[in-house]
């Protein structure tokens, strides 16, 4: 039997997600999953790089030391779990830490591959979006191809978006006639983390509860809904660059709402959320089956949200289709190995606007 490892760190800065994979004809089979949760120094150092510090170039060798040790420690955890030996793993699809995602000129995710490839002894694949960035693309999202493999039902009479929720939010649509769009909506759970953490101190607001306590205060969501990046047609892309927490200061700074609390401030935000997916799903179709994965998936109330809000779709958490919302972007990344181990190309040019279909990714042998 052979396998693939995925791994995804994203910008909501929890930590790693990995996958153990089999691949058939046509099946993909989830063996094992494994999360590595991030500590708050490791979590601020990475902050900092994304923010812009002194002595980046220095400091940014030693954390893609340090988060491939962790990498191959979850991958080494990963393995142990079902008793499979490193041998019958045919690649890592490991998609680093993005510390800066600067389209068209450059996009950063730190990793250093071949010391995931040493401690691990498997061929890592790794730097993914280079390449689709070098045809004039974005670089991201890399996921709808994936979605399309994984959720894409012979004969669907209807649409079907994949919504994926993590630090930004990205929507891939499937479309009855069997084509793949996306692009990235603007802020999944950045903002409201933030938000949760400067305000009482939690790394995010459990189940959506603090947020159900707070009211939506509409003049402020109007005032954020004016960000530029949310009436750009596709393609695009986003990052922590734009919708941080120094981006909502600012429009806090800017927008005049004297009474406003700590919990209606965090219930806006999550309809921001709402509000911003829904806007560009609507764009693109008035029905269809909405399947929402990533962390922000977990979050009752932007569900309950989204779920009044799409009305006229069908909206479901990936867990209702079988899928662990939590596992999906890992699961996107060891396909995305496979893809490059097998030469084929996995970008899709109309998603990216990548020049043409590309092979994505830098392959470290073992
Ligand atoms: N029980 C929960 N209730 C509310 N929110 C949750 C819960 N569990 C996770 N989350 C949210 O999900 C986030 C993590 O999601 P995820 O790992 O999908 O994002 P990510 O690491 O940014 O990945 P990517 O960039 O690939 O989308 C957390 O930061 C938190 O905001
Ligand atoms: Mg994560």
């Amino acid at each position: 039997m052979s396998y693939y490892i995925g791994q995804m760190s994203g910008t909501s800065l929890d930590g790693i997600d990995s996958v153990l994979m089999q691949f058939t004809d046509n099946k993909m089979t989830l063996i094992a999953q494994h999360h590595l949760e991030f500590s708050q120094t490791l979590k601020s150092n990475i902050l900092k790089l994304c923010n812009g510090c002194e002595n980046e170039l220095h400091l940014s060798y030693l954390l893609a030391n340090e988060l491939s040790e962790l990498y191959a420690s979850s991958v080494s955890a990963l393995l142990l779990s079902q008793g499979i030996a490193s041998e019958h793993v045919i690649a890592i699809g490991c998609h680093g830490q993005t510390v800066r995602h600067r389209p068209p000129e450059y996009t950063v995710q730190l990793i250093n591959a071949a010391l995931l490839a040493e401690r691990c002894n498997i061929d890592v694949v790794c730097d993914f979006r280079a390449r689709d960035l070098a045809a004039g693309g974005q670089g991201a999202p890399l996921v709808p191809a994936f979605h399309q493999a994984l959720f894409r039902q012979t004969e669907e009479k209807q649409d079907t978006f994949v919504v994926n929720i993590g630090g930004m939010a990205n929507v891939s649509q499937l479309t009855a006639r069997g084509d793949v769009l996306g692009h990235d909506t603007g802020p999944g759970n950045v903002l409201m983390d933030a938000w949760c953490h400067l305000n009482i101190q939690k790394p995010y607001d459990e189940n959506g509860q603090w947020a159900a306590t707070g009211q939506v205060n509409t003049v402020f969501l109007e005032h954020l809904l004016k960000e530029d990046y949310f009436h750009l047609p596709p393609p695009k892309s986003t990052g922590r660059e734009l919708f941080d927490l120094a981006w909502l200061q600012k429009q806090l700074a800017n927008c005049s709402v004297p009474d406003i609390s700590a919990q209606d401030i965090m219930s806006t935000l999550t309809q921001l959320t709402t509000d911003s997916i829904a806007m560009e799903i609507e764009k693109l179709n008035h029905c269809g089956q909405v399947i929402i994965c990533g962390g922000g998936a977990l979050n009752q109330t932007l569900m309950a949200r989204l779920k009044k809000r799409l009305k006229g779709f069908q909206v479901l958490s990936s867990m209702d289709v079988g899928f662990d919302p939590q596992c999906i972007e890992a699961m996107a990344f060891a396909w995305l190995a496979k893809q490059c181990i097998e030469r084929k190309s996995a970008n899709v040019p109309r998603v990216t606007g990548a020049k043409g279909a590309r092979v994505l990714g830098a392959i470290y042998p073992a």
